[in-house]
């Protein structure tokens, strides 16, 4: 897409104008909105971005501050223009230019020898090229570009009309809002191809679900699907999808010359990729002969789980335009496509029993209990229901047989039930009215999906809590798994979180299974936890709605973690991820004399609770300043020099950006000090310097 040259040229440019809109001078809209293409290229096509991205914001607000002074000065395909305003009320269903059709599914590889033989016999030919390249799991969209915009973008539909969801679409910033088709001699082109959700993605969104005791999605293409239908623009943005494009359904080319890269399947793909788009360019072979296709599409299933993706197989497409035409169709299948599909990531099993479990937050979890079901190499026997209007909804029974899916590393679901194969001794489920544990009865509150144990002293809960600190992400306290902590409430030797540093091991010693090695073991990684840094104990906690990145910015925030009994909802909402419920809940948290208590008593034990990287920004010299250290100083050790700066309070900075004033460099500084050179704002200065600041 970019040549070496333009790359060059593009990047310098860029460092250009990041220097003249610091200075407050003029640049040119034109070249700018070419700059800032270039760097969306580099960060949603090519993974692999040039420039910071406070120095793409400050570019990007420097074009939308220009265009709200003059919004004669905007053009359509300005990348300001993804940004939507306002709701989508309802969508519109348009017409595609060429019916979206399905392909035919084959699922071994003599279905894929049958499928070439015909393709042979049909052509006359005895070897046949092939593109071959996975069949995406998402949800697939058509986008139409004329004179080189981005026009329309809709849903499939149903094949023949579809949603119109333009804004939607621009909202994917692998989608470029422009391309020079006309390069191609092309004046309008139909485009088709797949929206999806990464695998990192989609887990970062339950994730978010989760916290909020949502049901999460059931797989990325559900996800990705749903996505392209929320109403709120800017939602759709947050969801982070991508967009793969395959296959050119349609153009116009006013002068009647075909462009060469139009008359074969990998050739458009090739197109595509020049002109911005993410085509399966990398992921694509061109093969002769059926063998080959069938190995290749082995070796891409093998490698299935690694993707940051999902795929559900492969697509085979006969390569050259003029064989796919003569090919034609059925009335429901092109002849010159067919997918192989993987083997089934879903399997049918039987509702045996339903458990109720309750979580750490008192929440109330149903648990399906099937006969064990192997699906995609596990065995699934327990599957999560979620919540009470998820059995309403899929309309469950015990005794009805499911249908399980299981996506990737995603945790298994139930698809739906086979009701049309009901005997008639299938029970209702009946959901519990009290704790299956503590017998306190449980509450829904309204705007909540979850049934609710509100005695924090719950056993289970306090189990669940205990779990939740020693885990893997929490304090990751090695050797101590759920059965042992089960078993150590059980004993009475364990009855709240401070009691996991004040284990009796005079009596655990002696234990059946507990030999003189675990138990050193054991006792070395509780040690260990002691010094683990404060964002790990707060989300160790278990507040309510406070994740990994929360805590991290919670634990940015003060210099101990004491400060948040005296701050009001309104200050911590102004902090970054933490919104009013967010606010309220940590509020709750600290206003409670039992966490204080237990906090205090873990302080006692030996827990940090203060905030030893980040100490709560002094007031001094350096005040409201920001600072970054590089190379190796005179006299100071790069930490204790950090360590001074703060003291003064400036804040540290990780990397260079117009955000940073002050750039401390000692010797053999590398890439920092070249990158620091570039940008006018920020002062270069030496130990020297540093400490006269500090007036010594
Ligand atoms: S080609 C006329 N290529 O699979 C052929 N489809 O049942 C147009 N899909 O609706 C489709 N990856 O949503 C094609 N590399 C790929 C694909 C792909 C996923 C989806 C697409 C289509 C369905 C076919």
């Amino acid at each position: 897409m970019y040549s070496a040259d333009q790359t060059r040229e593009l990047e310098k440019s860029s460092l250009d104008m990041l220097k003249k809109t610091a200075a407050g001078k003029a640049i040119d809209l034109k070249a700018l909105r070419a700059v800032l293409r270039f760097h969306e290229y580099r960060y949603y096509i090519m993974n692999d971005p040039l420039i910071a991205d406070p120095e793409y914001d400050q570019l990007y607000k420097y074009l939308e501050s220009k265009e709200a002074e003059d919004p004669a000065l905007i053009t359509r395909d300005s990348p300001t223009q993804r940004v939507a305003r306002g709701l989508t009320k309802e969508f519109f269903s348009v017409q595609h230019l060429v019916p979206m059709l399905s392909l035919e599914n084959s699922y071994n590889q003599e279905d894929l020898i049958d499928w070439d033989r015909k393709a042979r016999e049909l052509t006359g030919l005895k070897e046949v090229e092939y593109c071959v390249e996975p069949k995406f799991d998402g949800a697939s969209i058509s986008l139409i570009y004329e004179d080189d915009l981005l026009v329309r973008g809709a849903t499939r539909g149903t094949g023949v009309e579809g949603d119109e969801i333009t804004t939607n679409i621009k909202q994917i910033r692998s989608v470029p809002l422009a391309a020079r088709f006309s390069d191609y001699g092309v004046q309008q082109i139909e485009i088709r191809g797949e929206v999806l959700l990464t695998k990192e993605n989609f887990k970062k969104y339950n994730d978010g679900l989760a916290l909020q005791n949502l049901p999460p999605l059931a797989n990325p293409r559900n996800a990705a699907a749903g996505s392209l239908r929320i109403k709120d623009p800017r939602e759709v943005s947050k969801r982070n999808l991508e967009a793969f494009l395959y296959h050119v359904s349609y153009f116009s080319h006013p002068d009647g010359k075909v462009d060469k890269m139009l008359l074969t399947h990998s050739g458009s793909l090739e197109m595509l990729w020049q002109l911005g788009f993410r085509s399966p360019i990398k992921e694509k072979k061109v093969l002769k002969g059926i063998d080959s296709v069938i190995k290749y599409c082995n070796e891409f299933e093998e490698g299935r789980d690694a993707l940051p993706y999902e795929i559900d197989g492969m697509v085979i497409k006969v390569n050259e335009i003029l064989l796919q035409d003569r090919l034609g169709m059925t009335s429901h299948h092109p002849r010159w496509a067919i997918a192989y599909k993987f083997k089934a990531r879903q399997g049918t099993s039987k509702l045996v029993d339903v458990e109720f479990q309750v979580g750490r937050t008192g929440s109330i979890t149903p648990v399906a209990k099937i006969e064990p079901v192997h699906i995609g190499g596990v065995t699934v026997s327990s599957v999560s229901l979620f919540n009470e209007d998820v059995i309403r909804e899929k309309d469950l029974m015990i005794g009805d047989s499911v249908l399980v899916e299981r996506a990737g590393d995603v945790i298994p679901y139930i698809v739906k039930s086979l009701a049309d194969v009901r005997n008639g001794n299938e029970k209702k489920i009946d959901f519990p009215t009290n704790c299956p544990v503590c017998k306190t009865k449980l509450e829904r509150p309204l705007e909540e999906a979850v049934w609710r144990c509100n005695n924090f002293n719950c056993p289970a809960q306090v189990v669940e809590r205990i779990i939740h600190f020693t885990s893997k992400d929490a304090m990751d306290i090695r050797g101590f798994g759920e059965a042992i902590i089960k078993k150590f409430y059980d004993l009475g030797f364990l009855n709240d979180i401070p009691g996991i540093y004040q284990l009796p091991f005079e009596r655990i010693r002696g234990m059946e299974g507990f030999g003189e090695k675990s138990i050193i073991n054991l006792q070395k990684s509780i040690e260990a936890s002691q010094g683990q840094p404060l964002h790990r104990l707060i989300f160790a906690l278990g507040i309510r709605y406070v994740g990994e990145t929360t805590a991290k910015t919670l634990a940015h925030g003060v210099s101990h973690l004491s400060e948040y009994r005296d701050k009001t909802i309104d200050e911590m909402k102004g902090m970054d991820d933490v919104g009013v419920k967010v606010a309220a809940s940590i509020y709750q948290f600290f206003h409670n004399d039992e966490n204080i208590a237990m906090l205090e008593e873990l302080e006692r034990l030996g827990l940090k609770l203060q905030n030893d990287k980040k100490q709560k920004l002094a007031d001094g010299a350096l005040t409201g300043k920001t600072f970054l250290f590089t190379g190796t100083l005179p006299t100071l050790k790069r930490s204790d020099a950090e360590g001074m700066a703060e003291a003064n309070g400036a804040k540290l900075l990780s990397g260079v950006s117009s955000k940073l004033d002050y750039l401390v460099v000692g010797e053999d500084a590398g890439s920092k000090l070249e990158k620091a050179k570039k940008i006018n704002s920020v002062k270069i200065i030496s130990e020297e310097e540093f400490l006269k600041l500090l007036g010594k």
